[in-house]
């Protein structure tokens, strides 16, 4: 088990417990944090969990698949450098700790 924080438009900080291959869209519809809607249920066609990954672990994720970085083009909130979709960052030992910024809107 891994732990992941995800910060609301409010500023609040929710810590969540995250099992390793378990991506943080799934991980925040699984613990009520109704920010990130995951539309799609993560086949990359949606683009509503869009997060920005906090200082000090952009470094630790996995490389941005074109598909992703093309979906990113269609947020409802503009796209920033730290962008990515929720869906598509899956917990492993590198990413323990990971705090991402939720977009808004993401509709
Ligand atoms: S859940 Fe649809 S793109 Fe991530």
């Amino acid at each position: 088990m891994t732990k992941a924080t995800f910060i609301c438009a409010d500023g609040a900080r929710r810590d969540v417990d995250v099992a390793i291959g378990t991506n943080l869209m799934r991980a925040a519809c699984d613990h009520g944090i109704d920010e990130i809607i995951g539309d799609c249920g993560g086949a990359l066609s949606c683009a509503t969990c869009h997060v920005f990954v906090e200082d000090g672990y952009a470094d630790h994720l996995s490389s941005m698949a074109p598909s992703e970085d093309q979906m990113l083009d269609y947020t409802a909130a503009a796209r920033q450098a730290n962008s990515r979709l929720a869906c598509q960052i899956v917990m492993s030992a590198a990413t323990e700790g990971i705090v991402v910024r939720i977009a808004n809107p993401q509709v």
